[in-house]
């Protein structure tokens, strides 16, 4: 496996690093007490890779995906996010990156229900200062190819379960970021659209070389991983990886 690190954080080819941590240290406040729930972590997510992370409810996934996508700081260890040290990133500038290089795909979809689904779709562009008709253009574009080309100006409520995730998708996708990150995204879901998502998830975000990083307790997914981390108790103890046989 690459090892190569790509400190200027380059249009980057497969197998390359697109995030490296090191001896995360996160806690958070119980009362008079401090739990740490990252305890050093180590993880590294690799370019054109699938990479997922599993373990038990409460061992601190969310909060190490959190901490990669700049959504909380933590207190100690190195982080590099597409050739970016984010734990000296200033938070306008931090903001800016996220916009720019960052997409989202949580297990609750997060639409807005007031905004249809290509205006839900077009957000991080409209965020980024396109004008709303470029930027749903640009959305109804990728709705179609993901099988919403007759859906676009549905609201959310008007939509299935696995519609709406296909918007939040679109809107995950739409500005072209580097680092996708999805905790729990087939979670809400039954079989047949969970495995329609994370086909979309491979196919769509692997184009351009992204890196996308699943977090999931969903097994039956497991046979899209080009490496799975296996997290207990706010580290890392196993990493498999496709060349070391990943059941497919
Ligand atoms: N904002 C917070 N304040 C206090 N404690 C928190 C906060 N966020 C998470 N925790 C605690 O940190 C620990 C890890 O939480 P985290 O959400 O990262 O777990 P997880 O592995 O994602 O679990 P799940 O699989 O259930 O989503 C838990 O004990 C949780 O209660
Ligand atoms: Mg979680």
């Amino acid at each position: 496996m690459a090892g190569t690190h790509d400190r200027a954080g380059s249009a980057q080819s497969g197998g390359r690093l697109a995030v490296r941590c090191r001896g995360i240290e996160k806690s958070f406040r119980a009362g008079e007490t401090r739990v740490r729930v990252l305890r050093g972590t180590d993880f590294v997510a690799e370019s054109g890779r699938m990479s997922f992370l599993v373990g038990p409810s409460g061992c601190g996934k969310t909060t190490l995906v959190s901490v990669i996508g700049g959504i909380l700081s933590c207190e100690g260890g190195e982080i590099d996010v597409l050739g970016h040290d984010l734990s000296t990133m200033r938070n306008g500038r931090l903001a800016d990156f996220r916009l720019a290089n960052l997409g989202f795909i949580f297990q609750q979809f997060n639409l807005l229900p007031a905004l249809n689904a290509e205006e839900n779709a077009s957000l991080p562009l409209v965020a980024r200062g396109e004008s709303n008709g470029r930027a749903e253009r640009t959305a109804r574009g990728l709705l179609e190819r993901l099988g919403l080309g007759g859906q676009t100006k549905k609201m959310p409520s008007q939509l299935s379960g696995g519609q709406q995730q296909r918007v939040a998708i679109a809107r995950a996708l739409v500005h072209e970021p580097r680092l996708l990150i999805c905790d729990e995204p087939t979670a809400s879901l039954d079989a047949a659209s969970g495995h329609t998502v994370m086909e979309l998830l491979r196919d769509v975000a692997l184009e351009g070389d992204r890196s996308v990083i699943v977090v999931t307790h969903d097994n039956r997914i497991f046979g899209f991983a080009d490496r799975i981390s296996h997290m207990a108790d706010g580290r890392i103890t196993r990493t498999e990886s496709r060349e070391d046989g990943v059941s497919q």
